[in-house]
């Protein structure tokens, strides 16, 4: 294999079966961290760039671009704004992983890290907040806003459904762990047009907003929010099953163990959802996962247990009652 850009490596036909993972049924997980950067987000980064230079906004040499990030969008947009010429400054948060913020400024991006939270506990809303005094103070600064950009789902409308919809003839469940909501809302919009039956399931940390949870403090990044992303409006799971951070972890340490691969934390949520389900899944069908990225940049988090300790087992994200509840999302979503 011959490459000609970085680009090029995007890995769009790997999925993993893993055989009875969930009450006897297998379980395909789609790996998207062996990606270049490492993750999905290059595939939305690609497409936020590339849909503002259709639309003649995005002008090499002179438009800054400006995102907010707690790590891996942040280092695809690096990545893909070095190779197409643009600034660009990326604003994130304490609970960001160091390696990804180190690899942003390698590729030229600057970094700019908010210190406080929200009213709701995160760091989101701050970070919004720093974003819009950037683009006050500089008007060639343009904000991608993957929270609300219809180009962030239509990544995944055209790349990773197509994708999943390309390698089989049937999916019955497609489970799909939620930060902007734009993988969820663009997978589940172009695997509907192809298998209007699949169900759609929607993987929550316990104290995301977006579905309608109670804001409590997060510790694992990519994954839930403290300020209900504008996509999320679009986005019709059928089912939202919240996940401890505890059982994230648990999920995570049990992957390695049985699977021998080492996946991220948001990969360690949506494995818990799906075995929470097992009991529904009938014989036959076809079940889905996605995977965003490994675990190497998790060592010191998710697989480090005096920070788990720390962190996660000593604090209110604990196992409440609340954790492992289904969101009741018909009231939310007719809200
Ligand atoms: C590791 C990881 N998992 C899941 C997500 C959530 O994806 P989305 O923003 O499309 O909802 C992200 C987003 O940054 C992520 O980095």
């Amino acid at each position: 294999m011959i490459i000609e850009s970085p680009l090029n490596l995007i890995f769009r036909d790997l999925f993993y079966r893993l055989p009875a993972f969930a009450g006897g049924h297998d379980v395909f997980l789609k790996l998207e961290g062996f990606n270049v950067t490492g993750s999905i987000k290059i595939k939305t980064a690609i497409e936020l760039v590339e849909d503002l230079e259709r639309q003649g906004i995005a002008r090499t040499r002179e438009t800054v671009l400006v995102e907010s990030s707690s790590g891996n969008l942040g280092l695809s947009l690096s990545l893909v704004c070095a190779i197409k010429g643009y600034e660009f400054i990326c604003v994130t948060d304490p609970n960001a992983n160091w390696s990804a913020i180190r690899g942003i400024e390698l590729y030229g991006g600057k970094v700019i890290m908010v210190e406080e939270r929200d009213p709701a506990n995160g760091y989101l809303g701050v970070r919004l907040k720093k974003i819009a005094e950037i683009l006050q103070a500089d008007p060639n600064a343009v904000w991608l806003n993957q929270y609300a950009n219809l180009a962030n789902k239509n990544a995944h409308v055209k790349q990773t459904a197509n994708e999943i919809a390309r390698e089989f003839d049937q999916v019955d469940w497609i489970f799909v762990g939620t930060g902007t909501t734009g993988t969820l809302t663009g997978v589940s919009e172009g695997l509907r047009a192809k298998f209007p039956g699949v169900k759609v399931v929607a993987v929550e940390p316990v104290g995301s907003v977006t579905f309608g949870g109670a804001s409590t403090k997060r510790n694992i990044p990519g994954i839930g929010t403290s300020v209900r992303p504008k996509l999320a409006d679009l986005a019709r799971p059928d089912r939202v099953i919240e996940v401890s951070e505890e059982k994230t972890v648990e999920a995570c340490l049990a992957f390695v163990r049985d699977y021998h691969l080492l996946v991220g934390g948001s990969t360690g949520t949506v494995l818990a959802a799906i075995q929470q389900l097992a009991q529904e899944f009938r014989s036959g069908e076809t079940i889905v996962a996605i995977s965003p990225d490994l675990g190497e940049k998790y060592l010191d988090t998710v697989y480090d247990p005096i920070w788990v300790d720390q962190l996660i087992r000593s604090e209110d994200t604990k196992d409440s009652p609340d954790a492992g509840r289904e969101q009741p999302y018909a009231l939310v979503a007719s809200g």
